[in-house]
């Protein structure tokens, strides 16, 4: 079975990614995790990439940042970010049109941008959640692929509610990927 190859870019912790590793090791997945991608020397998420034997690199520099690893995208058919928060070049992101997806921590579109979870808690909003998209030049903005709602009681604040949020992300965004994942295979 022909699997595509995905690439995981992160800035930070990595539990995202520990899910898509986890779920894409499983037999019939239809993708391979070929390389991590962090913007931050330090990530968590580099250790995690390390432990499970995928090739891992960090480029720190935002400036070319796409330029800089182009080289290493060759052979790479969908790109998932992960906690990647650097705003992509609106180039490369018109070049990875429907391979490029990103995790968010609210039930978009409400919540968009930084501190979702806190924007939520703020707000005193009854539900948030996540959702996986595709990305676009838009921040969060492009479409949607899967989402999940999250209850927000009166006792959450943002800690808990981010717990909460983070457990869905783990189930929705291997799902998502390998929604795409068959998505594009059809294409080929
Ligand atoms: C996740 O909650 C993800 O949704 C969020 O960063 C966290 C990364 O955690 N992403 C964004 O806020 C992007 N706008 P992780 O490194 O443990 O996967």
């Amino acid at each position: 079975m022909r699997k595509l190859k995905a690439a995981i870019f992160i800035s930070g912790r990595g539990s995202n990614l520990e899910s898509l590793i986890k779920s894409t090791n499983k037999k019939n997945s239809l993708v391979d995790i070929c390389l991590v991608i962090s913007n931050n020397p330090s990530a968590k998420g580099l250790i995690i990439a390390n432990k499970k034997k995928v090739p891992a690199i960090y480029v720190v520099q935002k400036k070319n940042f796409e330029k800089k690893i182009t080289k290493y995208l060759k052979d790479i058919d969908v790109i998932c970010l992960a906690g990647f928060m650097q705003v992509l070049a609106a180039d490369f992101v018109n070049r990875w049109d429907s391979r490029l997806i990103n995790i968010h921590p609210s039930y978009l579109p409400k919540f968009k941008g930084l501190n979702a979870q806190e924007q939520a808690i703020k707000a005193k909003s009854t539900f948030s959640g996540c959702t996986v998209h595709y990305v676009s030049s838009k921040i969060d903005s492009g479409e949607i692929i899967l989402q999940k709602k999250v209850k927000i009681l009166k006792k959450d604040n943002t800690e808990s509610l981010s717990k909460k949020i983070l457990i869905e992300e783990h189930k929705i965004y291997p799902r998502a990927l390998q929604m795409v994942a068959r998505r594009l295979l059809k294409q080929k």
